[in-house]
């Protein structure tokens, strides 16, 4: 009976992974399946039992987040009576709606129009810009979280990103909407300033303090379709999560499906003609100092539909690196508010983490994975993972409190995880790693009292698309040139491949020390400036970077680029 059981057992297993891949490879997203004509979804799709069963036991409250009606606000007791409005909602909600605002309902009108029609256009243009690649400033995806989240997310996404860069060259705009969104984009950026104003009121702070932190600066547009959905009660259009942002502006079409969570119960956020829908973001929560409230909420699939949305996140600047953090004037120790966050940048970087898999963390492994969170957060938009590790991350946590809950999350969220299904073999070696990428000082008691010459050998270096071996030498070190430094010489030195190979004889040892530059406080490094002068017919070959940014990239790079492709100009 043994072959059969395994059989059995085979036809049980269902590889997800597998299945994730093909709907990913067809780069039609979840409109692709509708369009094919499924009548049951996916089962990567479907969403975990426990969640389902939670389902059946959870209520919906009646009560609407608040609509605030905007006409009058420059005018003084008015705007009183609205920033009040503002300053309960944002408190208890952390959701409000907003009419009579500066936008022209034609343009909202068109917007959503346009959305659906780059949605609906020949899938040849969207397949061109399907990618998940999160450095794309256009770019088409579905689910982008698709290889980490319980279960995908029944719908699709078009992404234009200012996150790092102010400027959009109009030509990458999609031309079905080009020219609706740059509009939009003009309109939301100035009401999202309208917003801060507001809302620094509200805080009790100047109406330019939140305007002078630059909150408004990154700006990431995302144009979302939820196609109809033919087993809805399975799945959802948007899993619940807080949005990664300072504040968001949303505008949805009339088909409804958005909700909030307010005390334990879902509150569905229902379609306002003319109105657009505000909520306080994880970067707002933390800058206020917990005053203002980043609430869960989530979509729901639709018997009905599509559905369209345009959300707009501003999210800060993170580009040259700015540090963020609780509002001074809100943590005053005298008025009884100490900080309840750390200050962090808002950066792309990839913390130092433990290369064991996860169930095998020691207590010490889980504390530096706290500790290296809470020192550089990772707060790229509309990573849905990201966002929800932000306050749990940020937030003082030295003692490892909710430790499972937060660890889990880590896990799908870990860059590494990414580095690691991208590897197609693993390499026959252990690593005893000493770190000071982060800080300088390294307790010597930590450090283990080995360091010995070895003479095995294995080690072989590139040359001419050959390999040549590095023969051990007694007494000898190897030096070798980096990325960082074929990046800094523009091309003059190289940074060169090289492997070591496996042996019959052995073990091998060695100790290697990597010299990267400074990563904190952020430091830029790029080609150095006298070996690019453009009349030595010598101009820079790589874009300048942060050393986070580097090793950000490195470890989460496709499996068949160098560290140094990205950076090429
Ligand atoms: C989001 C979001 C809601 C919607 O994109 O973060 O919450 O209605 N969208 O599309
Ligand atoms: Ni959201």
């Amino acid at each position: 009976m043994d072959t059969f059981s395994n059989e059995d057992h085979d036809i049980e297993k269902y590889d997800r992974a597998d299945a994730l891949k093909v709907f990913d490879e067809t780069k039609t997203g979840v409109k692709g399946l509708v369009d094919a004509g499924v009548t049951k979804i996916p089962r990567i799709f479907i969403r975990p039992p426990d969640e389902l069963v939670e389902e059946l036991n959870c209520s919906k409250v009646d009560l609407q987040i608040p609509v605030i009606d905007l006409t009058g606000s420059d005018i003084g007791d008015r705007r009183k009576e609205i920033v009040e409005q503002i300053r309960v909602a944002s408190e208890t909600w952390g959701f409000f709606q907003v009419i009579n605002h500066e936008i022209p309902k034609s343009l909202l009108d068109e917007t959503i129009d346009c959305i659906r029609m780059f949605h609906e256009q020949e899938n040849e243009i969207k397949m061109k810009l399907y990618s998940r690649d999160r450095m794309h400033k256009v770019r088409f995806d579905s689910n982008l979280d698709l290889y980490r989240s319980r279960a995908a997310n029944w719908r699709d996404t078009l992404t234009l990103s200012m996150f790092i860069s102010d400027d959009l060259d109009p030509e990458e705009v999609p031309a079905v909407c080009r020219e609706t969104m740059l509009e939009y984009i003009k309109h939301v950026t100035k009401f999202g300033g309208t917003l801060l104003e507001l809302l620094s009121e509200a805080l009790g702070l100047r109406p330019d303090h939140l305007q002078n932190l630059e909150c408004c600066h990154g700006r990431t547009f995302v144009g979302q379709y939820y196609p109809p959905c033919p087993e809805p009660e399975l799945t959802l259009g948007a899993s619940k999560h807080t949005d990664p942002s300072f504040l968001t502006l949303l505008l949805q079409d009339h088909i409804g499906g958005l909700q909030v969570r307010y005390h334990d119960q879902w509150a569905d956020v229902p379609p306002l003609t003319g109105g657009l829908v505000v909520n306080i973001g994880d970067l707002l929560q933390i800058a206020s100092n917990d005053k203002f409230k980043s609430v869960d909420h989530r979509v729901l699939a639709n018997h009905k539909g599509p559905r369209v949305s345009t959300v707009c996140f501003f999210t800060g600047v993170a580009v040259p690196p700015k540090i963020y953090g609780p509002i001074k004037e809100l943590t005053l120790k005298s008025d009884g508010n100490p900080p309840v966050y750390k200050d962090f940048l808002k950066m792309v970087c990839l913390p130092e983490t433990p290369m064991t898999p996860i169930t095998q963390w020691t207590e010490d492994d889980k504390r530096k994975v706290v500790k290296a969170r809470a020192a550089i957060c990772n707060a790229l938009p509309y990573d849905l993972l990201s966002l929800n590790l932000l306050i749990n991350q940020i937030r003082k946590m030295d003692t490892f409190s909710n430790e499972d809950h937060d660890i889990e999350k880590y896990d799908r969220a870990d860059a590494l995880k990414v580095f690691d299904e991208t590897k197609t073999a693993a390499n026959w070696r252990d690593s005893l790693t000493l770190a000071m990428f982060i800080s300088d000082d390294l307790d010597p008691e930590e450090v283990p009292a080995v360091c010995r010459h070895d003479h095995i050998g294995g080690l072989q270096v590139r040359y001419h698309d050959q390999w040549a071996d590095v023969p051990p030498l007694t007494g000898s070190l190897v030096v070798n040139i980096g990325d960082l430094l074929q990046i800094a010489s523009n091309d003059k030195f190289k940074s060169v491949d090289h492997r070591v190979l496996a042996n019959h004889n052995g073990p091998r040892v060695s100790a290697v020390c990597f010299f990267t530059g400074v990563a904190v406080p952020p430091k830029i490094y790029g080609p150095i400036k006298e070996l690019t002068l453009k009349s030595d017919g010598n101009p820079p070959v790589y874009k300048d970077f942060l050393v986070s940014e580097y090793m950000n990239n490195f470890f989460t790079r496709p499996i068949d680029k160098s560290g140094l492709d990205y950076f090429k100009l």
